[in-house]
């Protein structure tokens, strides 16, 4: 102890692992009698959740690492730490150019922490910790959540990544894939179930890996659901190579398992998706599709794609738009191709798309997924959905918004509704973006 003035504040970039990594290490500082901070400007200790994933995502750290810098020349006893994937990957050199950074701890390490900032407070040097592990998975630590009255929380179910898609940092910012003991996870899911949370989100690199003993992902979810059918439950993210029917069972045989599934194709190419060592084709991720569909044709699928991937020709890019078609996606995250060092790719694929080549092949498919998304929307029109209300909407005070069980949000009159309750509504209409509705 004797930190019980002090206060911490962690700033979060990157993807929903890294929220609840926050979230985690908010647990280990407050255990040991650090106050959350509201923002970086008073907090004793701030610390930068780091995102490698693409450039762009290290260059707004790099910059936000210099503001800080500035700040702590006015404030000199604060502590900055960088923690995660780019504290993994990039340690030596954070220690090398940035002498304002006190604390440079990976995504194995957090337990270490409050001993690397107990020493940065009594002068004991700059400490770094980015031993890779290949057991921890945080499994009895109850993430402090840093959205207190929320209604929907994440829950990692396992940590780290074996698939090496080949342009891909992961495997070597987080290590070996490892499963989280069962019982851990569902008790934190009853925990949050018990304080009012209405939806989980178990995460993982790839669930469908999942395996603890004799207990594997289908039977995970299960066991999740039976918490009670007041409880959604969502997973992301799926690899299609390893989406079976065992899954597409427990999800169609279970009704408070959502009806979305993040599928990620990267690429509607098979000569691409080879190179990309993602270890499907074209042809094997339609067959998957189909089946989701055969078991829930009300599921909504949703993808992320990454335009101007090494190799990628104008007819690997017309393959793209063309699968995003057929599938008819809900939804997209979509990004350019980022080289990264030391991934396989950037050993021995040249990075040979050019960038102006890379934005126009993206332009056209995020105006193409807009158009998917408005298409889907439309045929929500008239048809009626069961929502989990969330909170205000941002444009009006006097409505409320929600999510159906393929997540789209839809905005419904506030009436008498409050964060967590479940309505009926008629969808009446739509952007691409989101639905409106009328309680039912
Ligand atoms: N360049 C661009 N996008 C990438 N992604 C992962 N690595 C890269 C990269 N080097 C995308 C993939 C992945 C998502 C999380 O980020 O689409 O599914
Ligand atoms: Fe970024 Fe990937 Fe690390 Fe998440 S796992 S923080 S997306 S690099």
């Amino acid at each position: 102890m004797g930190n019980n003035n002090k206060t911490i504040y962690i700033e979060t970039y990157g993807c929903q692992m890294n929220v609840v990594d926050s979230e985690t290490v908010m647990a280990i500082m407050t255990a040991e009698g650090f106050g959350r901070a509201d923002d970086a400007l008073g907090a004793d200790v701030v610390l930068l959740n780091t995102c490698s994933i693409r450039e762009g995502a290290e260059q707004r750290i790099w910059h936000r690492l210099d503001e800080l810098a500035a700040q702590k020349r006015r404030r000199p006893g604060m502590v900055l730490g960088l923690i995660g994937c780019m504290a993994e990957r990039l340690a030596e050199r954070i220690v090398a150019e940035r002498p304002a950074v006190d604390i440079v701890a990976g995504p194995d390490a957090y337990r270490s922490l409050p001993m690397l900032v107990g020493e940065a407070f009594t002068g004991g040097g700059r400490g770094v910790n980015v031993e890779l592990s290949k057991e921890e998975t945080y499994a009895e630590i109850s993430p402090v959540r840093l959205d207190p009255a929320g209604v929907s929380a994440f829950v990692a179910i396992m940590r780290g990544c074996n698939n090496f898609c080949s342009y891909c940092v992961v495997p070597y910012t987080r290590g070996r894939e490892r499963s989280r003991d069962p019982e851990t996870i569902v008790r934190e899911a009853r925990e949050l179930f018990d304080a009012g949370y209405r939806e989980v989100t178990l995460l993982g690199q790839n669930v469908n890996s999942y395996s603890h003993e004799e207990v594997d992902f289908p039977e995970l979810l299960r066991r999740v659901a039976a918490i009670s059918s007041l409880l959604r439950v969502r997973f992301a993210t799926s690899h299609p190579k390893d989406i079976s029917d065992r899954l597409l069972e427990t999800m169609a045989a279970t009704p408070n398992i959502c009806r979305a599934i993040h599928l990620p194709a990267q690429s509607g190419s098979s000569h691409v998706l080879e190179r990309m060592n993602r270890r499907y084709t074209r042809e094997w991720y339609l067959e998957r599709i189909s089946a989701i569909r055969r078991a829930m044709p009300d599921a909504a699928i949703s993808t992320d794609i990454i335009a101007g991937f090494s190799g990628e020709t104008p007819e690997d890019h017309a393959a793209t738009l063309s699968l995003m078609r057929e599938v008819g996606y809900q939804f997209a995250f979509m990004f350019k191709y980022s080289e990264r060092e030391g991934t396989r790719a950037a050993q021995t694929m040249p990075d040979d798309v050019p960038d102006e080549v890379k934005t126009a092949r993206l332009e056209e498919i995020i105006a193409l997924q807009n158009e998917l998304s408005l298409d889907s929307n439309h045929r929500d029109v008239g048809r009626e959905f069961e929502i989990l209300v969330e909170g205000t909407s941002k444009r009006s005070a006097d409505k409320v918004f929600g999510r159906t069980s393929q997540n789209k949000v839809v905005i419904v009159p506030r009436d008498d509704l409050r964060p967590g309750d479940y309505v009926r509504v008629r969808i009446t209409d739509c952007s691409s973006a989101t639905l409106q509705g009328e309680i039912i």
